[in-house]
């Protein structure tokens, strides 16, 4: 079976060919980050514009890639997101879905994250952990199966990009801050500044991570005012970097630990980080897994894997779906009726 996936839910459009027996046959994306740079962070109404610009030239072109004329399904991403951005993928794939007379299933962005994995040869087996961390979510969460999510944590206010990308920003850094400041933290000592590593020591699994931004803020005050503001900045971006993967893999070892669990998949954006990815792998004792690095961010691929293992078990709906809103924990194995 032949997938077109389809992803539109922010600032990333993202389109891909997969072949259920053969794997990823092409994948095109299109980032609008310059677009949204000069603001300092997404704006919906111009998200939207440019998936509609964008999105089919990048189907001619992913098609034409993969050698292929139409899918046999197509796979788009229905939430959670930008409403007007969701609406553009959901217009363009159940328009095509209906021109083709192809079946078309919506896919929730997180469970694409969390599937991201599958698109390798040596893929997870369920169950796994699933440290879901990008720049709207920071969620921890057990997999058991398909569809078999259980929510663990979360977090109970700024998601983990997020706290990058506002950190870059105090650190005279351009959005998306995230990259920039792990490039920045290379030069410093990440045990120049004491920072907070919050929650980590609280009964359950959630996070919180304005507290950390906060510190930070503080302390490029008092860099500020004692002069040293730019000397001290690398040092500044280390320790923060430090603090964030510190609290993120303290929080995976306790509840893999409580659930039993063997496997821990990262996925999302913050996935891409490099000291995540490292202790990680050092502090635990299991086996730990990453989508590769471009699949990390939002793309096109991640969508037509979980459009295919959904429609694989039977689940396909033929209508426009649109849910900035959807709990990721209210999904069900395929075949099953959601509840929310
Ligand atoms: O998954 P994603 O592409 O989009 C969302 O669904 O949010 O994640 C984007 C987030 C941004 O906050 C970005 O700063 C962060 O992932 N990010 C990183 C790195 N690469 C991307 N954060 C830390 N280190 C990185 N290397
Ligand atoms: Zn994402």
């Amino acid at each position: 079976m032949i997938i077109l996936g389809i992803e539109s839910s922010c600032d990333e459009t993202g389109v891909a060919v997969y072949c259920s027996d053969r794997g990823l046959l092409a994948h095109e994306l299109h980032s609008q980050v310059d677009l949204h740079a000069v603001y300092g962070g997404v704006v919906p109404e111009i998200a939207s514009r440019d998936h509609l610009r964008r999105l089919l030239p990048l189907i001619r072109q992913a098609l034409a890639g993969a050698g292929i004329q139409r899918p046999d399904l197509i796979a788009y991403t229905a939430g959670p997101g930008l409403v007007g951005a969701l609406m553009v993928g959901g217009g363009v794939a159940n328009g095509l879905g209906l021109a083709w007379d192809c079946p078309v299933v919506p896919v929730h962005h997180m469970e694409g994250h969390l599937l991201a994995p599958m698109l390798e040869e040596t893929s997870p087996e369920f169950p796994f952990l699933a440290l879901l961390v990008s720049g709207g979510h920071t969620m921890l969460v057990a997999v058991a199966g398909l569809g078999d999510y259980e929510l663990l944590g979360t977090t109970l206010d700024d998601a983990v990009g997020e706290a990058f990308d506002k950190t870059a920003k105090l650190l005279g850094l351009g959005y998306p801050g995230g990259p920039a400041l792990a490039r920045l933290a290379e030069g410093g000592d990440d045990e120049a500044v004491a920072l907070p590593r919050p929650m980590v020591n609280k009964p359950g699994f959630d996070f919180s991570f304005s507290g950390l931004k906060t510190a930070v803020m503080l302390e490029v005050r008092k860099a500020e005012a004692a002069g040293d503001f730019e000397a001290r900045r690398a040092d500044l971006a280390a320790s923060f970097q430090r603090a964030a993967v510190d609290t993120l893999v303290t929080r995976s070892l306790q509840a893999a630990r409580n659930k039993g669990l063997q496997r821990i998949v990262v996925a999302g954006g913050v996935g891409a980080n490099r000291l995540l990815r490292s202790e990680m792998a050092r502090r635990f004792d299991g086996d730990v897994q990453y989508p590769r690095m471009e699949f990390c961010t939002d793309n096109g691929a991640m969508i037509a894997v979980a459009g295919a293992l959904r429609a694989a078990q039977g689940s396909s709906a033929n209508e426009i779906r649109a849910q900035p809103r959807w709990p990721l924990d209210s999904l069900v194995p395929p075949g099953e009726l959601e509840t929310a």
